[in-house]
């Protein structure tokens, strides 16, 4: 069961510079701040009412999040729904024969995560999470 977007990812080439749209400006508060070095994003999450915005900077030039920005500049990177139990609605959509790029939900930012594939959403990049 899907029950609500738990947040909104944007990819940008500059943490700080982005925040200073994003919280000075929209004055949203950032919860949480982190750097995940083996995703190779430096990561800020901010709360908007019962959602979030995830702000994504690449630490380097193989990070997915570098490659994005190359092909497509700063922007929406992706959508994330919350679900209850990721394990099952990762495998309920496999049953569907909806194509995935994570085979098992692994440990993210928004909690357990799993991202399907762009081609299965009309383009747009979804994560399932369970905080
Ligand atoms: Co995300």
């Amino acid at each position: 069961m899907i029950e609500k977007i738990h947040h909104v990812g944007i990819a940008v080439h500059d943490l700080d510079e982005s925040l200073k749209f994003y919280r000075d400006t929209l004055n949203l508060h950032v919860h949480a701040r982190e750097e995940i070095k083996d995703q190779g994003v430096r990561a800020a999450l901010l709360t908007i009412g019962q959602s979030e915005i995830e702000l994504l900077e690449p630490l380097n030039a193989d990070s997915p999040i570098a490659k994005f920005i190359e092909r497509k500049g700063e922007g929406l990177h992706h959508i994330c729904f919350q679900t209850p139990d990721v394990d099952a609605e990762l495998e309920a959509i496999k049953q569907k024969d909806i194509a995935v790029i994570d085979q098992k939900p692994r440990k993210g930012l928004a909690g357990m995560i799993c991202f399907l594939h762009p081609k299965a959403s009309r383009g747009v990049l979804v994560e399932l999470a369970t905080p």
